[in-house]
């Protein structure tokens, strides 16, 4: 299995290229489930996730082909045509390597009357069960039944718009509610609906599609149900979640970075977090530039909450940055139990970390020293990353098939910056 290997203690400068988003990718790739018209994606990212979406969509009967798709190029062009579906269940075997493969569960009730989706399971970061998602297509009339590990939900006459109104926030939840709801009879309504930019994105892509939709970025949307829906050709958002990533690797090395292709608008709640803590993030004609302020990190605290509240995709991220700050943090999670993995895999590289409930208490320490590590997900491996950037000596990251979910050419981009990171294959 490959592993990373960083030797740590160099201030990275230059710029790095921010890649098309991983979460809205992959809830637009789904939306191509909706018409038997093409759906043009631009600005896709090369990951994993994607690869194993395509893999998902190919077996329902999705034709996929992709352009750009030369090594040096950045933003992938795929075509998905679902002229006909071919087969409404998504298997076992996929939907627990992936959880977001649950997102094609609306799109093909509302399109077949039918779908048949495995239960994901149990995850890295929690439980993280789907029965808002369930409770949010029974509204619309779906009828659902629980079978060997599979939801199979069924709406023979058609689904019919309703009144969804989620108990909490959930972002898969709104999508997939959202996504049925563009072939509903009538008008939906979706209050309590996550505010998350990948949503506002989906909308968009969903309105170029012939959908018709109001309260975009609000916590209330309103869909008029349209018999179909039609072709389009749609550009994926940058992701604000690898460029906060990045923004960390030039705060905790003391260096300075400029994204490429991010605007502040979708990142408030962490340029904010960012600032607190010392670090200065400033808009460029291209996109963000990044650099400690005057020398010293400070610790702060931060808590997760949903959009536009600090996102819990950048929690561990943080973590790394400020186990180096001067003072104490604390960090608080509020959207998954058990995203704190990463914390003992810090403290083996010196990091000074109390976990109790829901918060972590970040004591600063000026050194942290490189270890091996390994990271049981995605943003968990980054903050092992970060931290091996700063660390004195050499960190070897294993299981590094995380970072390939969310991480588009993680070391090429790292090491144009100055980084000494490289992908060893271990046979
Ligand atoms: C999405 C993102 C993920 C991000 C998360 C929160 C994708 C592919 N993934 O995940 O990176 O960390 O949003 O911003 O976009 N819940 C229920 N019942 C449900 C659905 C969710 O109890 O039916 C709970 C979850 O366990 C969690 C919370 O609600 O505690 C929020 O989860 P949700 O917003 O649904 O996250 P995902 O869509 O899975």
């Amino acid at each position: 299995m490959d592993k990373i290997i960083i030797r740590g203690g160099r201030p990275l400068s230059g710029r790095i290229p921010i890649s098309g988003a991983k979460n809205a990718a992959l809830t637009l790739m789904p939306a191509a489930i909706l018409t038997e018209e093409p759906l043009t994606l631009r600005n896709l990212p090369r990951l994993a996730d994607i690869d194993t979406f395509s893999h998902l969509l190919n077996q329902h009967g999705v034709s996929l082909t992709l352009e750009g798709s030369r090594p040096e190029e950045f933003g992938r062009v795929m075509t998905l045509k679902a002229s006909r579906i071919t087969n409404t269940v998504a298997p076992y075997d996929i939907v627990r390597r992936m959880r977001a493969s649950v997102l094609v569960l609306g799109p093909l009730l509302a399109r077949c009357g039918e779908a048949t989706v495995s239960l994901p399971g149990g995850c890295a970061i929690g439980t993280r069960p789907i029965d808002l998602h369930l409770k949010g297509l029974e509204t619309l009339g779906a009828r659902i039944e629980l079978t060997q590990g599979y939801v199979k939900a069924i709406a023979p006459d058609g689904l019919k718009g309703g009144v969804v109104r989620f108990p909490f926030v959930s972002v898969g939840a709104t999508e997939n509610v959202l996504m049925a709801a563009t072939l509903a009879h009538g008008e939906t309504v979706i209050e309590n609906a996550a505010r998350e930019p990948e949503i506002v994105d989906l909308a968009h892509c969903l309105q170029a599609m012939g959908a018709e939709i109001d309260g975009i970025g609000t916590e209330r949307l309103v869909v008029q149900g349209k018999t179909r829906l039609h072709g389009a050709t749609y550009a994926v958002m940058a992701d604000r979640i690898e460029a906060g990533s990045y923004a960390c690797a030039a705060a905790i090395t003391g260096g300075e970075l400029e994204l490429l292709g991010i605007q502040a608008n979708t990142l408030g709640a962490v340029i904010e977090a960012f600032d607190q803590a010392g670090v200065a993030v400033t808009p460029t004609r291209e996109g963000l530039k990044v650099a400690r302020r005057n020398g010293e990190l400070r610790g702060i605290s931060v808590t997760t909450a949903p959009y536009p509240g600090f996102p819990t995709d950048m929690q561990a991220q943080f973590m790394a940055m400020l186990a180096l700050a001067d003072g104490a943090s604390v960090l608080t999670e509020t959207i998954f139990e058990n995203r704190y993995m990463h914390v003992p895999e810090l403290a083996r590289m010196g990091a000074d970390i109390q976990v109790r409930g829901r918060s972590a208490f970040v004591r600063g320490v000026p050194q942290l020293t490189g270890a091996p590590v390994m990271a049981t997900d995605l943003r968990a491996s980054m903050s092992l990353v970060l931290a091996g950037l700063a660390a004195q000596g050499e960190t070897t990251v294993n299981r590094i098939y995380h970072l390939d979910r969310g991480y588009e050419r993680l070391e090429e981009k790292l090491s144009a910056v100055g980084a000494d990171i490289e992908r060893v294959s271990a046979g």
